[in-house]
C-alpha cells in the first residue's frame, strides 16, 4: 500500500480506467483528468479534476503535488480527424508538461504507442532502437511528443515514455472487440494478413507502474506481449472459447487496395471517412513484431499469454458487444 497520489490523464479511457483500479487497488490516491461529458464509470473513489488537456489552470492542480503523472490521454484516428489528433496527442502534451514544469509534479509516465517503432532491416522484431518514419497523423503526432518528453526529461523535469503494442482487454471497443469477433463469430468470415503482438491490459498496467518505480530517467520502455499472425491470433481465442474462426483471410493485395480507395474517398468528400491511406493500408499487411526485453530487464515487466487474458475479455464482450 503506497499511499502515494497519482494524476491520470485518460483516466476515462479503456487502459486509463484499467490504470485507475490497479492504482487505487494498491492504495494509491487517484487524481484523475476528465471531460466533462466523459463517462467517468460512476467511480467516486477517484477525485476529479474536470477539463481537457488545453485546460492549463486544470492541469496545474491536476499534477502539483502528485508523486506520479501518467499520461495517457490521447486521440486516435478511430474516433477524431488527422487535426485533432496531432492537437490532442502534440499539443496536449505540451501543455501538460508545461503544467508540470510550472508546479511541484512527480515523475511523469508517457504512454507512447509501439508504432513509432518497426521491425527493419533483417532483424523481424523491432526493439526501442527501431525509430520508423512515422505513417499516418496518429504516428507523427505520437512521435512529436516523445521527442517533447525526451527534451523535458533532458531539461527540465524527471520522465519516462512506454510503448505499449496491440492492448487487449475488457472494455476496448476497438482492437479487442474486433479480435474476438475474428474468433468468435460464424459470421465474420475474415481475418487480416499479417501479424501483431497482443498484449493483456492488465500486463501493460502493471508495465506502466513500474516504468514509474523502475524506470530510467529519459528511457523508453516497449511493453508487448505475444507475437502473433491475425491467423494463429485467431485460431487460439476459437481453440480457447469453442468459436468459429475467420476462415478466410483478407489478401494483402486487397488491404493494400483500399489504401488509395479511402485516399480518394477523402479528398472526394473533402472530409476523412477510413482512418488510413495508402501508406497504413500497407503498413496492415505487414507481421509489427517487437521484444520487451528491455523492459523484462530493467523494469522486471512480464506478459502473459493470449489465453491468460480470453476469460474476462470474452465475458464483458458476450455482456457488453455481442
Ligand atoms: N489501446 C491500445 O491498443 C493502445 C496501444 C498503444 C498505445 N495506446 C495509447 O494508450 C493511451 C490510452 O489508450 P486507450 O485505448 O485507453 O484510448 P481511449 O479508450 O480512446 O481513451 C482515451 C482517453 O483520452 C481522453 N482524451 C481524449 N482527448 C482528450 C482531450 N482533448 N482532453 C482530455 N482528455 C482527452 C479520453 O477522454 P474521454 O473519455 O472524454 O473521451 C479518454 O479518457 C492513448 O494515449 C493511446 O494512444 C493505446
Amino acid at each position: 500500500m503506497t499511499g502515494d497520489t497519482a494524476a491520470v490523464t485518460g483516466a476515462t479511457g479503456f487502459l486509463g480506467t484499467h490504470l485507475c483500479e490497479s492504482l487505487r487497488s494498491e492504495g494509491w490516491e487517484v487524481r484523475g483528468l476528465s471531460r466533462p461529458g466523459s463517462d467517468r464509470g460512476g467511480r467516486e473513489d477517484l477525485e476529479w479534476y474536470v477539463g481537457d488537456l488545453f485546460d492549463r489552470d486544470v492541469l496545474e492542480s491536476l499534477v502539483d503535488g502528485a508523486d506520479a503523472v501518467f499520461h495517457l490521454a490521447g486521440a486516435s484516428l478511430w474516433s477524431a480527424d488527422p487535426g485533432t489528433v496531432h492537437r490532442v496527442n502534440r499539443d496536449g502534451t505540451a501543455t501538460l508538461l508545461e503544467a508540470c514544469a510550472a508546479t511541484d509534479a512527480g515523475r511523469v509516465v508517457f504512454t507512447s504507442t509501439s508504432g513509432t517503432r518497426r521491425p527493419n532491416g533483417g532483424d523481424p522484431v523491432a526493439d526501442e532502437t527501431d525509430v520508423a518514419e512515422p505513417i499516418g497523423a496518429y504516428q507523427a503526432s505520437k512521435a512529436r511528443a516523445e521527442a517533447l518528453v525526451d527534451r523535458y526529461a533532458e531539461r527540465t523535469g524527471d520522465a519516462v515514455t512506454v510503448h505499449p503494442t496491440s492492448i487487449f482487454g475488457p472494455g476496448d471497443r476497438n482492437f479487442t472487440a474486433q479480435l474476438l469477433a475474428m474468433g468468435l463469430e460464424p459470421t465474420m468470415p475474415a481475418y487480416l494478413p499479417g501479424g501483431l503482438s497482443v498484449v493483456g491490459v492488465d500486463d501493460v498496467v502493471a508495465g506502466i507502474v513500474a516504468a514509474h518505480e523502475r524506470g530510467e530517467r529519459g528511457e523508453h520502455y516497449i511493453l508487448g506481449g505475444e507475437n502473433l499472425t491475425y491467423d494463429r491470433a485467431v485460431s487460439r481465442i476459437a481453440d480457447a472459447l469453442g468459436g468459429t474462426p475467420a476462415r478466410l483471410p483478407v489478401s494483402a493485395a486487397a488491404i493494400r487496395a483500399a489504401g488509395p480507395v479511402a485516399e480518394l474517398v477523402d479528398a472526394t468528400t473533402g472530409r476523412r471517412v477510413f482512418p488510413f491511406d495508402r501508406r497504413m493500408a500497407r503498413l496492415a499487411t505487414r507481421r509489427l513484431f517487437y521484444t520487451s526485453r528491455k523492459a523484462h530487464e530493467e523494469l522486471g515487466y512480464t506478459y502473459r499469454p493470449l489465453e491468460a487474458h480470453l476469460p474476462e475479455a470474452a465475458a464483458w464482450y458476450r455482456d457488453e458487444v455481442r
